[in-house]
């Protein structure tokens, strides 16, 4: 049985193979934790910033879009606590000299004893079918019971070491769950440390530390700060939103996850700003909207699920992620957080100027809330594609591996194929190609024959592949046919644009 690391390997080979993600400066053998996104890469990523953007900001009439700068005033970064608090707490392996993230070592040892509990589960439901009551014997099974019991205790004393700043206490607490370095299998652990994951860099000529500027670890500030200058060009009335797509870097200790953790990312950040006390409402509501952003997709449900935050921000009054279950188990997709009026508390005390909004309604002024959605867009690229990836048998016994992409996030919508290369097919393929890239990202493809290039489309994963045969020149019909049914259909050329629009609608996914 194929592993979840054996997975991953596949999807990262294919993901090179097919121009989707390149290892940065391979080269010179590679940056760590940094990537390039290839021909089909940029342009799923594409796809997926305007499907957000969709979503977010032209589907909301008081929601609207900037584009700050990844440079910042280097106080922004003192008023928001990154300074000082943006810290991981490391830990290093004595033995194998490797750094880890002491909590992803306890998460991972949590995660194995929460797969101990579905696995006994699965067995319930192999051993009695639909008659097995999966939530009675979540509640009774003595096995799942005590492996939960265990779950919570750990939970219960890494937050509490967290809390205290007690970094001393995640060392005990990783020595007495016996977790032992997965490179050499040593419990020959140093002191936890803390680690500032910003990067800096100097501005200017001259090299002092009162030039030291960093690289924004996150976009929202971007927002926080402009908030005002939009609200009034903008005209903007609470409950209004500022939605912004953008680079953030991490000096991330990295276990290999691909692209789930890099150093260079991208986010896709929502501040919606509301009424003191309205927060919670608003929290709701920003947690059901985005995880049908995420279904919406097609991608099964199952895949998806809430985890709520054990430890608070000191910012936040709640705090939840969407997770996703990646090749590497369930991991976090997205991070909605309600953020009170914490940020922009703390600039206008490290500015000096008022940030309150007048509210006319009220006739009252004051702070907003905040409630925060922001998702990793390098994330969902993963999320989608480890999910789009298949490997099939074909019912002639011959094997295929198809990227079963949602169409409308597909980097090209439809490649058109003349089936031979003479007889003025080439040349018929053209036009109806000449008329489609207007409205579609299509590809022109006549090389090898029909079957190795369907097998080549079915692996980037296009959609629709469209040949121009004999009876074209006769009577101006084409094949079309369907990546995932591999069905074909006979249809006029002239109606071509209309059915790739009706497949490829939005108004289905958010309609
Ligand atoms: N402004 C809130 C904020 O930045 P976060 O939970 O630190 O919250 C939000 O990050 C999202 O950004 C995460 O859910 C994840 O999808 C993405 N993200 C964070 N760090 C990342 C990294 N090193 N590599 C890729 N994506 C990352």
């Amino acid at each position: 049985m194929a592993t979840n690391e054996d997975n991953l390997k596949k999807i990262i080979s294919h993901a090179k193979e097919y121009g989707y993600v390149f290892q940065s400066s391979e080269i010179y053998d590679g940056l760590s934790a940094v990537y390039d996104y290839g021909q089909m890469g940029s342009e799923l990523k594409k796809n997926i910033k305007d499907y957000w953007w969709k979503a977010m900001v032209n589907m909301h009439e008081n929601i609207v879009g900037i584009d700050s700068a990844i440079f910042m005033h280097p106080t922004i970064w003192k008023a928001s606590g990154h300074v000082d608090a943006f810290n991981d707490p490391l830990i290093d392996n004595k033995d194998s000299k490797k750094r880890y993230r002491a909590d992803v070592l306890i998460e991972e040892h949590i995660e194995k004893i929460r797969l101990k509990i579905e696995k006994d589960v699965a067995k319930g439901i192999e051993r009695f079918g639909a008659a097995f009551d999966e939530q009675q014997f979540r509640t009774t099974n003595p096995n799942v019971l005590r492996n939960q019991v265990k779950i919570d205790e750990i939970n219960a004393r890494f937050k509490e070491c967290m809390n205290s700043e007690d970094l001393a206490g995640v060392k005990t607490l990783i020595e007495d769950l016996e977790i032992a370095c997965p490179l050499s299998g040593s419990k020959n652990w140093t002191d936890v440390k803390q680690f500032n994951l910003m990067f800096s860099t100097e501005i200017g000529s001259v090299a002092d530390t009162a030039n030291t500027i960093y690289l924004r670890p996150e976009t929202a500030q971007g927002i926080f700060v402009n908030y005002l200058n939009v609200q009034k060009t903008g005209r903007m009335k609470i409950p209004f939103g500022i939605a912004q797509i953008g680079k953030a870097f991490r000096n991330e200790i990295v276990a290999r996850q691909f692209i789930f953790r890099m150093r260079e990312f991208e986010q896709m950040e929502m501040q919606f700003f509301v009424r003191p006390g309205e927060e919670m409402k608003w929290y709701e509501y920003w947690k059901e909207q985005r995880l049908k952003w995420h279904t919406a997709l097609g991608i099964d449900k199952k895949h998806y699920r809430f985890h709520d935050h054990v430890k608070l921000a000191h910012y936040a009054n709640a705090a939840c992620d969407i997770e996703f279950d990646f090749p590497m188990g369930f991991k976090e997709l997205e991070g909605i957080h309600s953020r009170t009026d914490f940020d922009l508390k703390q600039h206008e005390k490290f500015s000096g100027k008022k940030l309150h909004y007048f509210d006319p309604e009220l006739n009252e002024s004051y702070v907003p809330y905040v409630v925060e959605t922001s998702v990793g867009l390098d994330r969902t690229f993963l999320a989608i594609l480890s999910s789009s990836y298949k490997e099939e048998t074909l019912e002639d016994g011959s094997e295929r591996v198809v990227l079963k992409l949602p169409a409308i996030l597909a980097p090209i919508k439809v490649a058109i194929m003349p089936l031979t290369r003479k007889d003025g097919l080439p040349e018929k393929a053209r036009e109806i190609l000449d008329n489609l890239k207007y409205n579609f990202n299509c590809q022109y493809d006549e090389k090898d024959s029909p079957g190795k290039r369907y097998r080549r489309q079915d692996a980037i994963g296009t959609p629709f592949c469209i040949t121009i045969d004999h009876q074209t020149l006769e009577d101006n019909t084409v094949t079309i046919r369907d990546r995932d049914t591999m069905l074909q259909q006979r249809i006029n050329s002239t109606e071509i644009t209309a059915l790739l629009n009706e497949k490829l609608d939005v108004r289905k996914l958010l309609g």
